[in-house]
């Protein structure tokens, strides 16, 4: 046997047996003759004693072990002298007197020190990441990833789900995204596609009768990456028959209060909250709002189209609007303003107008536009007090001043620890528009995917208003992050057919890009529906981090490369050839 214990397990219980452990060496100290090493494996950390006077062959040895090493050491477990004992480590009250060291393996200094106490930069993480996974806090983001993924199948096994594996070769699926896309050597010319999800096939099981499939999926986006997106990612993915949006509801609430009981013993409040799209548009900018705090967008452009300040009156008679946040007993400084004037500018807003209230007057350079009604009105309208700072943002596009003051609210909720730790604020967003008009595209997008069934009212809809129509659509948000999304599905053709035809497929282009689909769906189609949760998303909220990077072992940077293994890679002339694929060589010195 290597070992007869791990190096996070031993306590005062076993004071007195031998123990042989394994591990790396994390420290070295040399305390007036004897060594003492702290070893390390992905359970803790274990103290070992090298004394002369216990054994002088392994003493003299252990001067020589340096960080990483990887060791083997056998000894005895003694109580550590008074005043020693680390209360936070579990093996803190022993340690053990060694009389053999073997070592295993010599390691070279290593590039990163692994010490969660280090701050290391993020692409020497990347490029050393089986290093940086020594790490006691990206062990436990493992470990939580693992647990999290176990409890999930559990669930859907005990619901009667079966987990079935979708192709990762297959045909490019309508998620909005660009494909990754792989070549076929046996039909030149011809290319799969890596899944952006398993939608088609998991509609084609239900057609086959599966009624009730989970898949913990690979998918695959070739698309802008950000801390909560990366090329490829892992979906809970669920399809279910014969079902309306409130068993999807219904189910999912009752897998995340699972999720969040067992992984961090949090009873979440179910049902969850449910917030109709353009109420969280209108109220936070965002359709994935984060209720934790308030700081609530209010629409002013009443009370503004009677002020004489142009920028303003000018959007508004463009069709926009004028929106205002309150900040409550604020004390910011000019210079604050300054910077948030430069904040909101990245999301395209032209500026941030701002006033305060004294309790008697508005103050501000602008405020000599507005009249005493304009003022008294605008003060009630955002419930200004004595103190509070009212900050605006105008355009003539609705969404640049939404994702503006959205941005700008929760900015402003960190800057200001409006958020208080372990609140989870679970939300689904519902009522989602069916389609939206793409301006580049001169043409209508579907909002979730084709397939995504209006809601039965507004059938009539889709020939005189398309994008009045609201779709059986929905989100599942949870402190501002989008943690999954799905709709139920349409399963009439000649539904089907007219939201080809708002979206300007031809039917043509329908039985190119689908036709598979359709066909299956001649020969007696459930009604069915389904959702996609983001794993990483998951565990990243779990875990208490910010990027869906520190959750996942070997993820790709912001540019989708790998410092690990420098994918992607150039690949030699004959691997090209055999795929019959010529580099244009001018785009590729580019
Ligand atoms: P959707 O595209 O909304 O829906 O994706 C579902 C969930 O997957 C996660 N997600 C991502 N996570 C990390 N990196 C990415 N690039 C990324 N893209 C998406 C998010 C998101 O909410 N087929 C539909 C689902 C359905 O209709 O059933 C779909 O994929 O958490």
């Amino acid at each position: 046997m290597k070992r007869t214990n791990t190096c996070g397990e031993l306590t005062k219980k076993e004071i007195g047996k031998e123990a042989t452990l394994c591990g790396w060496t994390h420290s070295r100290r040399d305390h007036g003759g004897i060594i003492f090493i702290d070893l390390r494996d992905r359970y803790g950390l274990t103290q070992i004693v090298f004394d002369p006077k216990d054994d002088k062959k392994a003493h003299s040895e252990a001067q020589h072990l340096s960080r990483e090493d990887v060791i083997q050491v056998k000894g005895k477990v003694r109580a550590r002298g008074e005043g020693l004992v680390n209360p936070k480590l579990k093996t803190g009250e022993i340690e053990i007197i060694s009389n053999e060291l073997n070592i295993l393996n010599k390691a070279e200094t290593p590039p990163l020190e692994v010490d969660d106490r280090i701050e290391v930069n993020e692409d020497m993480r990347l490029k050393y990441r089986y290093l940086d996974l020594r790490r006691p806090k990206m062990q436990d983001n493992l470990r939580v990833r693992h647990k999290t993924i176990k409890i999930v199948r559990d669930f859907y096994d005990k619901e009667n789900f079966l987990e079935v594996e979708t192709p990762i070769l297959s045909k490019s699926t309508p998620e909005g995204a660009r494909d990754y896309l792989v070549p076929s050597r046996v039909n030149p010319g011809k290319f799969f596609a890596l899944p952006q999800s398993p939608q088609l096939f998991k509609q084609l099981l239900m057609v086959s009768g599966c009624d009730r499939y989970i898949q913990i999926a690979k998918c695959f986006r070739d698309e802008d990456l950000r801390a909560d997106r990366q090329p490829e990612f892992t979906q809970i993915d669920v399809e279910m028959s014969f079902i309306d949006e409130e068993d999807i509801y219904e189910i999912h609430e009752r897998l995340m209060k699972e999720i969040w009981k067992k992984m961090l013993n949090v009873n979440v409040k179910i049902p969850f909250k449910r917030i109709d799209y353009d109420e969280a548009m209108n109220k936070y900018g965002s359709d994935k709002p984060d209720l934790r705090f308030g700081l609530e967008l209010v629409d002013v452009t009443k009370v503004m189209e009677k002020s004489d300040f142009q920028v303003f009156t000018n959007n508004i008679k463009s069709g926009g609007v004028v929106k205002a946040i309150n900040v409550k007993k604020s004390s910011f400084s000019r210079k604050d303003i300054d910077e948030m004037i430069e904040f909101v500018k990245v999301y395209d807003a032209k500026g941030l107008a701002w006033a305060k209230y004294d309790g008697v007057k508005l103050e501000s350079s602008i405020v000599k536009y507005f009249n005493e009604e304009v003022q008294k009105e605008l003060i009630k309208k955002v419930g200004a007090e004595k103190d509070d700072l009212i900050l605006f943002v105008s355009d003539h596009k609705h969404f640049i001043v939404n994702t503006a003051l959205g941005a700008l609210r929760v900015h402003l909720a960190k800057k200001l620890e409006l958020i208080k730790p372990n609140m989870w604020e679970f939300a689904w967003v519902v009522d989602f528009p069916l389609v939206e008009y793409d301006e580049n595209e001169q043409r209508h997008m579907a909002v979730h995917h084709p397939f995504t069934s209006p809601k039965d009212k507004d059938i009539p809809l889709l020939d005189s208003a398309p994008e009045k129509a609201k779709a059986k659509a929905y989100d599942l948000t949870l402190n501002g992050v989008e943690l999954g999304g799905g709709s139920i599905r349409i399963h009439r053709p000649d539904v089907q057919s007219k939201i080809f035809k708002i979206l300007g497929i031809s039917e043509e282009d329908a039985q190119v890009k689908f036709g598979f689909l359709l066909e299956a769906f001649k020969y007696g189609s459930p009604p069915h529906g389904g959702i996609a949760f983001g794993i990483d998303r998951i565990c990243a909220l779990l875990t208490g981090n910010e990027s869906i990077r520190e959750v996942i072992a070997f993820p790709k940077t912001k540019k989708a490369e790998s410092l690990l293994d420098g994918s992607p890679s150039e690949v030699d002339d004959k691997q090209l050839k055999e795929l019959s694929i010529k580099l244009d060589m001018v785009k590729k010195k580019e």
